[in-house]
């Protein structure tokens, strides 16, 4: 049997709520989009928000839009994101016409180091971009202290909390993805989230292109929603409390059956985490492929925690140590809500004589 790496949590009450919409006959964006672009705030905490077909769109509206919206923005062309994480990141902010600046993560988090961070920002920063990772939710009052506005990626930490704030309403604004595995889905799409009205605004004015006058040098993009794509969040919405629920209680039995094994790996905290992924670093005896390939040969769909690091593709910030370090030692294991306690138990099994193999294979007998 496969344990497969993630997996979409969808039912009945989906497949309700789409063949209402299509019973209906408004597919398009309309009213359930506004529907679900309002009911989605109770998990942000943000004023506003504008549901779009993509994370990858949301990030790229932001970053566009950020400096019609504070003009002191204007001109500026850099964007600090983390080398540690999906093409997506990188890809809205050079679509968005700047350039990304690769900055190195903290091993506890898995997301932006505050100290390399700092030290990337110049005249010419527009933003950092500062995704909580795997699930892990980080209170952000330092980054924002430094003066550069925060964006904040909350795709795999969405409906996650810190200090009784939700991710997401720290930065300047925030965005989703809601595709098909991610903590809530809408198939494809995506949202922004901000108190700034006049952000939200210009972005919906944007994606939006028809029966509207232009000016000379003026374009709209559609990069809309749909009706049944957001029938379908809406019916997620519903679910929020069990899924972050079931995830928590994987997250924490996780925790319990890989206690024994905590002398060769770092395993994530429980604090301030969701739980969308199960990440851990080996100590360094072991590199995560080999770990990777012996669990996968025995059907367990471990995989790396992000595909590679995109300073590898872009190539300007190449002392980034901990980045490096996570790439060759950082395994995620598989959960989500369909995986049981009897699997997670196989795993850990797995995962220890997966760890044992490879240290007797370098001499190591510590073990
Ligand atoms: C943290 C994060 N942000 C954004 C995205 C991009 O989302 P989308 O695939 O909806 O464009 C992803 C995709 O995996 C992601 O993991």
């Amino acid at each position: 049997m496969i344990i497969k790496h993630s997996f979409p949590f969808v039912g009945k009450e989906e497949v309700k709520e789409v063949e209402r919409i299509i019973k209906e006959g408004i597919l398009s964006a309309g009213k359930i989009v506004e529907k679900f672009e309002r009911k989605i705030l109770k998990f942000v905490g943000t004023k506003f928000s504008v549901a779009v077909n993509s994370g990858s769109a949301s990030l790229f509206l932001i970053l566009k839009f950020l400096p019609k919206v504070f003009p002191e923005l204007s001109g500026k062309k850099k964007v600090i994101i983390p080398s540690f994480a999906c093409p997506a990141i990188s890809n809205a902010a050079l679509f968005a016409g700047y350039e990304p600046v690769f900055s190195d993560i903290n091993l506890d988090t898995f997301a932006l180091d505050f100290d390399d961070v700092k030290k990337r920002i110049t005249p010419d920063t527009l933003a950092i971009v500062y995704i909580h990772s795997f699930g892990i939710c980080n209170d952000l009052k330092d980054f924002i202290s430094l003066g550069v506005p925060v964006v904040e990626g909350i795709a795999q930490s969405f409906g996650g909390k810190v200090n009784g704030k939700f991710v997401g309403s720290y930065g300047v604004a925030s965005f989703s993805s809601f595709y098909a595995t991610k903590v809530i889905t809408t198939a494809e799409g995506g949202s922004v989230f901000s108190d700034e009205k006049k952000l939200i605004d210009k972005i919906k004015d944007f994606i939006d292109y028809d029966k509207k006058d232009y000016e000379p040098d003026q374009f709209r993009f559609n990069f809309k929603m749909s009706d049944i794509q957001a029938a379908i969040g809406l019916a997620q919405l519903k679910k929020i409390s069990f899924i972050l629920k079931t995830r928590k209680n994987l997250g924490l039995y996780y925790i319990k059956k890989l206690h024994n094994l905590e002398r060769f790996l770092k395993i994530p905290s429980k604090e301030n985490n969701i739980f969308f992924r199960f990440v851990v670093l080996t100590d360094g005896r072991v590199k995560a492929e080999s770990v990777i390939e012996f669990m996968r040969k025995k059907g367990i769909m471990a995989d790396k925690p992000i595909w590679k690091p995109l300073h590898y593709f872009y190539g300007n910030g190449s002392d980034l140590k901990n980045t490096e370090f996570a790439y060759e030692h950082g395994i995620s294991l598989p959960i989500h809500l369909s995986i049981t306690k009897k699997q997670i138990d196989f795993i850990s099994y797995i995962l220890g004589k997966a760890l044992q193999t490879q240290m007797n294979k370098t001499g190591d007998k510590n073990f």
